[in-house]
């Protein structure tokens, strides 16, 4: 195989504009010559999202397709969850049949531009015509017939990527169907994989037994997917990519070891040389105090006049006294490793201060209860609001002072960077990307931060930025240093490219 991959790789760089395929569907000699990269996602802004990858699938694309060397595009099941408004949008190009294993499935193809990039969506009722993304007793089929379809899709679109980047173990079979079954096949051998992990957490395992029957792999392909007894996509990804990545550098020394790999840290270790960290960036022109329509009032570092508008109209919109005692705020999935027991431990302590705490977030049941019954006790001090809400997200990240994030694993994390585009000072655990974008204001950064998982260390600091709160001059530096940060794709999107060529070349 690795002889095979070095004839493919001279083929691949003397021939790169000649492959028929590349012949085929164009004539315009600056198109042939663009970088030709498909994102291969289960969820993306603005068509589908419920996490951060919808977020980087949504936005990342748009930063690359900028440059005028790149033809980015991207593939996403088309869930009947899509609102209307954004299916209007899509054109029909028509239908082709998937073999997957003994079944042969229908696959309608849509197509639209958003941005400067063109989305294609897998259409099967069957497996997508349902509520919600995932969570269904048959996503193992439901996301191995999309990254099936997706490699499927590519004669009948007649775009041919030069760099297939799949997401998250929903996307892995893609990767790994691409170095297997399609293996064979010349158009696509001098396809590359680029498989990136957003969290390592969620790995796609199923039972062996269905590895043939469901996934349509046969027992020779076995030895790349099984990991610890069971079918792992995201463990079959890494093994057949040419490179992989994860979505900050220190997350990428993380899953080298027991304590952030969720089992994995065996594989990525012996695959650590194709591994690569990269920052997320997040949309700075749709989280912009200066122009965001969702708050009560804009504002810039110059001027944090509107930034006090917006604190009052929280405080009255939630129910709180309006005054100036600052507001801690988190916005967050209610779930353990998201540091929810850290602040559960000193919840009163901090409760026991001179300030008001609002929390925004759904998840597991004892978390929501604890918080409903915090707010209920502390009527008037603590706001918690058991939602999903895109608008009151906003309108917290705006009026409140200090933004807290005690995340004990956190690949990139984005809030920290949205609430810091608001001025909204990051208080954060140094884990993941939350170490990567945010530093100690004590050592000239731009947030403040802890390293353990102990709730007093985190009580410690809180009561840091609560004196920093008290001098007006201080805290005005600190919200400068936070909003000033440069959260854009720029600098990512270009490590990206840099990435992109490094796994072609392989
Ligand atoms: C996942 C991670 C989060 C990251 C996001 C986007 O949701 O948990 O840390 O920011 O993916 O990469």
């Amino acid at each position: 195989m690795a002889e095979r991959k070095t004839s493919t790789k001279v083929k691949v760089l003397q021939t790169n504009t000649k492959r028929t395929c590349a012949k085929k569907e164009t004539n315009d000699p600056v198109l042939t010559e663009k970088q030709k990269i498909l994102f291969v996602a289960s969820e993306a802004r603005p068509f589908i999202a419920t996490g951060g990858l919808a977020d980087v699938v949504g936005s990342l694309p748009q930063a690359l397709a900028a440059d005028p060397k790149y033809d980015i595009r991207v593939v996403l099941p088309l869930y009947s969850d899509i609102k209307p408004e954004m299916r209007r949008k899509m054109s029909f190009l028509g239908n082709i049949y998937v073999q997957l294993a003994w079944r042969n499935q229908y696959c309608g193809v849509f197509t639209c531009e958003q941005d400067g990039v063109t989305f294609y969506f897998i259409d099967n009722e069957q497996y997508f015509k349902r509520k919600g993304c995932y969570g269904h007793y048959d996503d193992g089929e439901r996301f191995a017939f999309f990254s099936l379809a997706v490699l499927e899709m590519l004669p009948f679109v007649n775009f041919w990527p030069h760099i297939l980047h799949c997401h998250d173990w929903q996307a892995a079979a893609s990767a790994i169907y691409l170095k297997t079954i399609y293996d064979n096949r010349p158009e696509y051998q001098a396809i590359r994989a680029l498989f990136t992990i957003h969290n390592i957490e969620y790995q796609g395992k199923y039972s062996l037994d269905i590895l043939g029957d469901l996934f349509g792999l046969s027992d020779e392909y076995r030895s790349l997917v099984e990991y610890d007894g069971c079918i792992n996509l995201m463990k079959g990804a890494i093994e057949c990519c040419e490179r992989f990545s994860t979505v900050s550098p220190t997350y990428a020394q993380e899953i080298k070891t027991a304590q952030y790999a969720h089992g994995l840290q065996d594989i990525i270790c012996r695959n650590e040389q194709k591994l690569t960290g990269i920052l997320n960036g997040i949309d700075v022109l749709s989280y912009n105090s200066k122009t965001d329509k969702a708050l009560f009032a804009n504002y810039d570092e110059n001027d944090f006049s509107g930034k006090k508008v917006c604190k009052a109209e929280l405080q009255k919109m939630l129910g709180l006294p309006v005054k100036d005692v600052p507001i801690i705020a988190m916005i967050t999935r209610l779930v353990s490793h998201k540091g929810v027991d850290l602040v559960k431990a000193v919840a009163e302590d901090i409760l026991h201060e001179d300030l008001q705490f609002v929390l925004l977030g759904t998840g597991d049941t004892k978390y929501e209860d604890y918080f409903r019954n915090l707010g209920e006790r502390y009527e008037g001090k603590c706001s918690a609001n058991i939602a999903f809400n895109g608008d009151l997200s906003r309108k917290i990240y705006s009026g409140a002072d200090i933004f807290l994030m005690p995340s004990i694993s956190e690949p990139c994390g984005l809030s920290q960077m949205i609430a810091s585009r608001y001025a909204t000072v990051p208080l954060v655990r140094e884990t993941g990307g939350l170490y990567d974008s945010i530093k100690p204001f004590g050592a000239g950064g731009n947030g403040f931060t802890f390293a353990s998982c102990n709730p007093y260390d985190m009580l410690y600091v809180i009561h840091e930025a609560l004196d920093a709160y008290k001098n007006t001059a201080v805290w005005e530096e600190l919200m400068k240093k936070a909003i000033m940060t440069d959260f854009s794709w720029l600098k990512s999107a270009d490590e990206y490219k840099k990435l992109y060529d490094l796994t072609f070349a392989r």
